[in-house]
């Protein structure tokens, strides 16, 4: 496509000024920071694309389709953000690398607040199918002093790839929480994370679809880990090997993230003598939190 004539570029710089000059007299600095730079980027994307007033409303009908099926129980704006890779972005802008703290990564839709209380060595699987998941480790601050009762959040689906929120009755499964030792030490059953879709029957599966893009999420444990002093965690733990790994459909994979799932014969004790019938796994997997009030 050949450039736009001088005439027409002076005419849509115009425009762009005197949208960014309607905002000028806004009352609070961010606000305005951030509508003016709303302006700016979108008016570049009409302009680099040389966009069609055809195609600006098949968008308009795209984004009417996602608020359509949004409701109290699915949000498809979080998940367009999600598989546009925005939700990443905006979890590494605001958690910035701190020493070795823990990487940050998506919340996802399917937390529930008030999971059950399982304690310490608890089974946060509370009947979800899978192969029972022995998981622990320890929460300590980046000098590697123990953080003692810090709240450790988790919540999977299960092996058919649901969260008890999916299932369609009011059965809590896959979530749970406990707190640290004085040790900062936990530990918990769960179930061997496997990979399972994000909801695609929706606009944003036919984005995915339109795209041939796969819907897949590599498997993956959900933990937000709350200590009073610290930065909140939200993170996954991700078996090495998966096979999503590489193409997670919300980018949510961090390298230090992944960790190995040690596979167990069925006759290996369980480390709290639980009777697990057939084989079982184990994951370690070490927290290390950031100070609060550091992005
Ligand atoms: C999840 O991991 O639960 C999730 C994250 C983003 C979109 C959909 C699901
Ligand atoms: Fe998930």
């Amino acid at each position: 496509m050949s450039e736009p004539s001088a005439e027409q570029q002076e005419r849509e710089e115009a425009l762009v000024e005197r949208v960014l000059t309607s905002f000028a007299g806004t009352p609070d600095p961010r606000t305005k920071e951030l509508v003016e730079a709303l302006t700016r980027h979108l008016h570049a994307f009409v302009r680099e694309t040389r966009l069609t007033e055809a195609e600006w409303k098949r968008g308009i009908d795209f984004l009417t389709a996602v608020g359509h099926i949004t409701d109290d129980r699915r949000q498809e704006f979080i998940l367009l953000s999600d598989v546009l890779g925005v939700s990443m972005q905006t979890i590494t802008v605001d958690n910035q690398a701190y020493a070795n703290a823990t990487e940050a990564t998506v919340f996802g839709p399917f937390f529930v607040e008030g999971s059950p209380d399982v304690g310490l060595g608890g089974d946060v699987a509370g009947g979800a199918r899978g192969e029972p998941c022995w998981v622990s480790g320890t929460v300590t601050d980046t000098d590697g002093s123990p953080v003692a009762g810090a709240l450790v959040e988790v919540w999977e689906a299960d092996a058919d790839g649901q969260y008890d929120v999916q299932y369609g009755d009011d059965r809590v499964a896959g979530r749970g929480h406990l707190h640290t030792d004085d040790g900062g030490r936990y530990r918990f059953w769960a179930v061997t994370p496997t990979p399972y879709p994000i909801p695609d029957d929706g606009p944003v599966g036919e984005l995915l679809r339109a795209t041939g893009r796969s819907p897949m999420r590599a498997s993956h444990l959900h933990l937000m880990v709350r200590a009073e002093g610290y930065r909140t965690l939200v993170t996954h733990v991700f078996p090495r090997g998966d096979a999503y790994l590489d193409s997670d459909s919300v980018f949510g994979v961090r390298d230090s993230l992944v960790v190995d799932v040690h596979q167990q014969i069925p006759t290996t004790p369980t480390p709290d003598g639980r009777d697990v019938a057939g084989p079982w796994a184990r994951i370690d997997f070490d927290v290390v939190l950031a100070p609060a009030g550091h992005r």
